[in-house]
């Protein structure tokens, strides 16, 4: 099977934007299954950096790009992204961009319920996007909600937006919040349909086409195996299945399109938002990984938590999200440390665990217990081979690779496109 799919192997901004692009030079078609614009991927083109949210990453490759009915789509936040990157060069029209005409969408009232909450939470805060990605896939399950093929249907909208409205302005009353009223909502809805309606298609017809003719198709996973809703440090979670099993049902295709599933991992491990990080470090040298590693939120800006390498947690990851092969980014930011660690479990009630625990207290607890490691003093940044790493470094990848149960398949040595080391082509199945 020539087909890829790319996942987050830790609590996201992993750089899957490089890896992704770098893949999608290679691929016919390139899929987004899961999230929404709470997702952010820089990708550096030349002296271009394009900063995606919602459009599949293939767009900058000139690729065909597909947002798959898993994810949760704000129309306003698309046609605005399509506006910037059109602003910057590219083209995005419905030649190169197709969307599942079931996709749910995210309206105003979304985003509102989801910051409404958070205030509500206090000190308890998930620290979501606040981009209404919960209460969104909340209305989906909950069979509320409003799709893009809805937009084709006035008298099939009022009457969903009714539902809807009593649904959400009971929780907004409940929560302080101001109540929406239906009329400016079904007005926007209807004054955005013909600008999104000529994208929207049965995409799985167009996959399963694709399948026959034998295009590469990329599935590109956004958030990680960490932040999935069912596997996730949960309730620190994003509300969609981010493992790779989902790329099936999220896009329309069966389990046996998937192909090669490759997680993406750092070198060392971040998180933005609450919950669980065992491997955090609160010193000197977790705010040199920041300042190195420019660890920012692309969406929100947030500045990232920073730790080491939790090897336990990138096995679960492994595990769960059925990855072949790991992509190792952001090696070159451990350069010059004159000693790294590796976290390689937990130390949980005096007694010792191999994998996070499922209960949120106890994940808390969970101390880990660390390998340590001598660092490098060359430099890792823009090698291209093995054979241009400090040996000491290759050492680190080989020991990661054993912890993990799983090959490191490539590794990425600065954020040029071109600064990758790869073993293989991935499509090659
Ligand atoms: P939500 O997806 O906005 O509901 O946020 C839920 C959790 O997922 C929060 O901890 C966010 O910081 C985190 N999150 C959501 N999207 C991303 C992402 O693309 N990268 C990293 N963390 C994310």
């Amino acid at each position: 099977m020539a087909n890829v799919a790319v996942i987050g192997a830790q609590w996201g901004d992993e750089g899957k934007g490089k890896v992704v692009d770098w893949l999608a030079s290679r691929a016919e078609i390139v899929v987004r299954f899961q999230g929404g614009h709470n997702a952010g991927h820089t990708l550096v083109v030349g002296d271009q950096t394009y900063k995606l949210s919602l459009l599949p990453s293939g767009v900058v490759r000139g690729k065909l790009g597909i947002i798959g009915n898993g994810v949760v789509l704000d129309p306003q936040a698309l046609l605005d992204e399509i506006a910037k990157v059109t602003a910057q060069g590219l083209k995005v029209s419905p030649e190169n961009l197709k969307i599942a005409e079931n996709v749910p969408l995210i309206l105003p009232l979304h985003p509102a319920l989801d910051k409404a909450r958070e205030a509500a939470r206090g000190g308890d805060k998930i620290g979501t996007t606040g981009r209404g990605i919960g209460p969104a896939y909340e209305d989906k399950v909950g069979r509320r909600s409003i799709r893009l093929c809805d937009l084709a249907e006035p008298e099939t909208l009022s009457k969903k937006l009714d539902e809807l409205l009593l649904h959400h302005n009971s929780l907004l009353r409940g929560l302080g919040a101001t109540p929406f009223e239906k009329q400016p909502l079904l007005d926007a809805l209807l004054a955005l349909a013909p600008q999104l309606l000529p994208y929207g298609e049965a995409v799985w017809e167009r996959l399963d086409a694709a399948r026959a003719e034998g295009k590469r198709v990329l599935f590109e996973g956004a958030q990680a195996v960490m932040l999935d809703v069912d596997h996730g440090t949960y309730p620190y979670v994003t509300s969609s299945n981010t493992v790779a099993g989902n790329a099936a049902a999220g896009a329309g295709v069966g389990p046996d399109s998937i192909g090669l599933v490759l997680g993406i991992a750092k070198a060392y491990a971040t998180r933005v938002g609450s919950g669980p990080f065992p491997s955090e470090l609160h010193d000197e040298i977790g705010r040199r990984l920041g300042e190195r590693g420019h660890e920012f939120g692309t969406v929100t800006g947030r500045p990232r938590r920073c730790g080491w390498f939790d090897a336990a947690m990138v096995r679960q990851a492994v595990k769960i999200g059925g990855v072949n092969g790991l992509v190792l980014t952001k090696i070159d930011v451990l350069d010059g440390l004159p000693e790294l660690k590796i976290c390689t479990g937990y130390r949980l009630d005096g007694a010792v665990v191999k994998h996070l625990p499922a209960a949120m207290r106890a994940q808390s607890r969970c101390e880990p217990i660390f390998e340590t490691m001598e660092g490098w003093s060359g430099s890792c940044k823009g090698a291209r081979s093995y054979a241009q790493l400090p040996a000491q470094a290759v050492k680190y990848v080989r020991r990661i690779e054993e912890l993990v149960e799983a090959p490191v398949m490539m590794l990425s040595t600065s954020p040029d496109r071109d600064d990758t080391i790869a073993l293989r082509d991935p499509f090659a199945g």
